[in-house]
């Protein structure tokens, strides 16, 4: 097994680990977070990830951990077309519930081709649960 292979499998086994802890716990899908600070949202399973925040829409920036989906692409040309406020940036976990806490957070969903756009019902991030 060459090298890459190794590092593509490690990868791979990583995410079914994390998959099934979030099953057995309810979850549908994994929030993966990046791997270097372990606090900015990257994407949800295999999906991307939206923010409604007040009015403006949000999603993580493209930062070569996160896959370009053209679903993703679609949003945000939709948004931008009727007017909504769309960012793509660094988004963190604690953002999310602090937006959560203040009211703020009016909507969650991710998105691709499978899923077309998901509503997300909950999230949990270690003893925090938000409820929408
Ligand atoms: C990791 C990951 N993120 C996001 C997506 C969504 O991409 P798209 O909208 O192109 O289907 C996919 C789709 O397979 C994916 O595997």
């Amino acid at each position: 097994m060459s090298e890459l292979s190794k590092e593509t499998a490690g990868n791979y086994a990583a995410s079914l680990i994390a998959s099934e802890k979030a099953k057995k716990e309810g979850y549908a899908q994994v929030l993966w977070l990046d791997g270097i600070e372990r606090k900015y949202i990257e994407e949800v399973g295999a999906m991307n990830i939206f923010f409604l925040m007040d009015d403006e829409l949000v999603t993580p920036n493209l930062t070569g951990s996160i896959l370009p989906g053209i679903t993703r692409y679609s949003i945000i040309s939709l948004a931008k077309k009727w007017g909504v406020t769309i960012s793509e940036r660094k988004i963190s976990i604690d953002e999310v519930f602090k937006a959560h806490e203040d009211g703020k957070l009016k909507e969650v969903f991710g998105s691709g081709t499978a899923a077309v756009v998901s509503p997300v019902g909950e999230i949990r991030y270690g003893d925090k649960v938000f409820y929408r």
